[in-house]
């Protein structure tokens, strides 16, 4: 993939990582809500139930302008196992909740530059994609820079996730 233009700013405590944006760069309006979303999937990451990978993941989301989070609950059988993302997308739509506006992830790989170590799993993003509204922003936890400050990324969407599976004449219900 080519290089993603790529700026960073802070909001908050928090120095986010823009990717991939172009020269409307992020909203306000929803950057304005990064520093409580991420603070509250770092809280989720925390409940996760991970006895065998040992690799806990939280996220937490605005859906409908309301917080959910989720956790990845593991199982003795492995295939049982649920992600964090899906958690937090399915508690969202049991409260009737059908817009998702943004969704952050935090990892025990946080500290780690590699993207693909944080971002949600395939299988994540097309459930994900069931409920995003146009324009839909992923904050990944990017942990904590050497000189102490908290940091992240921001990615669109749609990057994640280019022409994602849908059916014909399919409609938010
Ligand atoms: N996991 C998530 O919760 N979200 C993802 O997008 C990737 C993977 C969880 C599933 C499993 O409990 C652990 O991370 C290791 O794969």
């Amino acid at each position: 993939m080519d290089a993603l233009p790529e700026y960073s700013m802070m909001v908050g405590e928090v120095r986010w990582r823009c990717l991939g944006f172009g020269d409307e760069g992020v909203p306000y309006r929803m950057a304005q809500n990064f520093p409580m979303l991420l603070e509250a999937a770092r809280a989720a990451r925390r409940r996760a139930y991970a006895p065998y990978s040992r690799f806990q993941v939280g996220a937490a989301l605005l859906m409908d302008g309301v917080e959910f989070t989720g956790t990845n609950v593991e199982n003795a059988s492995y295939g049982g196992t649920l992600c964090a993302e899906r958690s937090a997308v399915s508690a969202a739509v049991s409260s009737g909740r059908r817009s998702l506006e943004l969704i952050a992830v935090s990892t025990d790989a946080s500290e780690l530059p590699e993207i693909g170590m944080r971002a949600p799993c395939g299988l994540c993003r097309q459930v994900i994609s069931e409920f995003a509204t146009p324009g839909l922003l992923v904050l990944l936890d990017g942990g904590t820079a050497i000189d102490g400050t908290a940091q992240g990324d921001v990615i669109p969407f749609d990057l994640l996730l280019p022409w994602r599976f849908r059916l014909k004449g399919e409609r938010l219900g």
